[in-house]
């Protein structure tokens, strides 16, 4: 088993460069089936569940390149739909593999796959994801463990949805691209991940306005067209870096990004003491403490992203006074807390709210990543505790954080990956 090790203390001083987003890669990659040629995909981030679509697309019949300049060319001329079985098994990795659905329906008319593994961070539905592929005139049959797709003629409509849903928002319109007519999906998520997937579309010819607002309408066309594409910096993984920055008292750069898809993240780190100074596709963060207790709710985009709450319970848990976090898009997004308090953290969970009462210290121990982004909660943790933590779980993180662990060595943390 792997561990990671870190001995706390050091602040974390230098620069780091953030490359492409996890959850926007995710979208784009599907997104090339619709293309039906060689696509050349830049700051794809290596990380596990990117690992898992390279091997779906390539199962489905796809060629897939990595470049020596970095970039990933990926050809979709030959996918055929006799290989959709053949993606059982990945299918069922992943959350994320569901947009094979919207893609693949887009495509073929038909598909037929396991439904998506769910996290522990709640139940994770596809209700939503079913009502758009519903309305675009598809049946959907529930059965055995799978969800199977299929229509004659995909058509334009009007879709509300219940729950801002980022998963929905981008299989929906994946789906709608070829769709006749026009579709216009309201309630949607306005993630930057959403807006890129939408961007990579219209590139390749797609006709999608409104991504990034409340409203997104698409007018079917014939075919796209291969293209090459630049992935948007991950948002989340430049937050978690920020709260790293914050939390060690440390001085960093955070480049590559754009720092408007940071607006809440940094709010809530000066509101805790931290200095932001803003570049064009920058962000420094300097920290000192004492840190100022805060409040703080989840929310779709723009709101806080509620993929760093996790990392900010870090810093409330060694904030002056007493902060709290208001969990409102997944219903069991608090177990990190049980490891927080391993280490002396004093945390009241009630519900969908935490409350962090500030401790001086956090004191080392062996704790473990319990999902993606409690991984990430873990190594901050680590980072400001008294003492050499172990982490386990490092799956979780592999999923999400391309070179964590040299990033962070690089920055001056006395950390490293072992085999144990
Ligand atoms: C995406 O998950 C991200 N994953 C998540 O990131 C992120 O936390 C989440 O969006 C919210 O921003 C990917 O993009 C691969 P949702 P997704 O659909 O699409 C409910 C990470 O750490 N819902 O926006 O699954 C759902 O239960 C991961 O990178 C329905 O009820 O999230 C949740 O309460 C974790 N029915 C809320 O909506 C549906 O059909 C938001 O979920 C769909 C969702």
């Amino acid at each position: 088993m792997q561990k990671i090790l870190i001995k706390g203390g050091t602040p974390l001083r230098g620069e780091v460069s953030i490359t492409g987003a996890k959850n926007a890669a995710l979208g784009i990659l599907p997104a090339t089936l619709l293309c039906r040629g060689e696509c050349v995909l830049e700051n794809v981030p290596h990380i596990s569940d990117t690992k898992h679509y390279e091997t779906m697309l390539t199962k489905l019949g796809s060629v897939i390149t990595h470049n020596a300049d970095g970039t990933m060319s990926v050809d979709t001329k030959d996918v055929s739909a006799d290989n959709i079985y053949k993606i059982e098994e990945e299918s069922t990795l992943m959350r994320a593999s569901y947009y094979m659905i919207g893609a693949l329906l887009g495509l073929f008319n038909d598909v037929k796959i396991p439904l998506p593994g769910g996290c522990d961070i709640g139940a994770r539905p596809i209700d939503q994801h079913i009502k758009g592929f519903l309305a675009l005139g598809a049946t959907v049959d529930l059965r055995d463990g799978y969800i199977h797709a299929y229509t004659d003629k995909l058509v334009g409509s009007r879709v509300y949805f219940d729950v801002v849903s980022v998963g929905a928002t981008i299989n929906v319109m994946l789906a709608a691209v070829f769709a006749e007519g026009i579709t216009t999906l309201e309630n949607v998520a306005k993630e930057p991940h959403v807006v890129d997937v939408a961007n990579f579309l219209n590139k390749a010819g797609a006709k999608i306005v409104g991504a990034g607002t409340d409203v997104i309408k698409i007018t079917g066309v014939k075919k796209l067209n291969p293209v090459s594409y630049c992935v948007v910096a991950d948002q989340i993984t430049a937050g978690t870096y920020m709260i790293a920055a914050a939390a060690t008292e440390g001085d960093v750069l955070i480049k590559n990004i754009i720092p408007e898809h940071l607006d809440s993240i940094s709010a809530k780190i000066k509101e805790m003491g931290a200095e932001i100074i803003e570049f064009d596709d920058a962000l420094r963060v300097i920290g000192h403490r004492p840190f100022n207790p805060t409040k703080l709710k989840t929310l779709p985009h723009p709101g806080f992203p509620t993929d760093l709450q996790q990392p900010m319970g870090v810093l409330m848990s060694i904030a002056r006074g007493s902060s709290s976090i208001t969990e409102t898009i997944f219903e069991n997004r608090f177990k990190y807390t049980d490891e927080l308090r391993k280490m002396g953290a004093n945390i009241i969970v009630a519900g969908n709210t935490a409350v962090f009462t500030g401790v001086e210290k956090l004191t080392a121990c062996p704790i473990k990543a319990t999902d993606l982004r409690a991984g990430a909660a873990m190594i901050i943790a680590a980072l400001v505790a008294d003492g050499t933590s172990e982490i386990t779980g490092l799956e979780h993180i592999d999923r999400g954080y391309d070179n964590i662990v040299n990033n962070l060595k690089a920055l001056g943390a006395d950390i490293e990956r072992i085999d144990d």
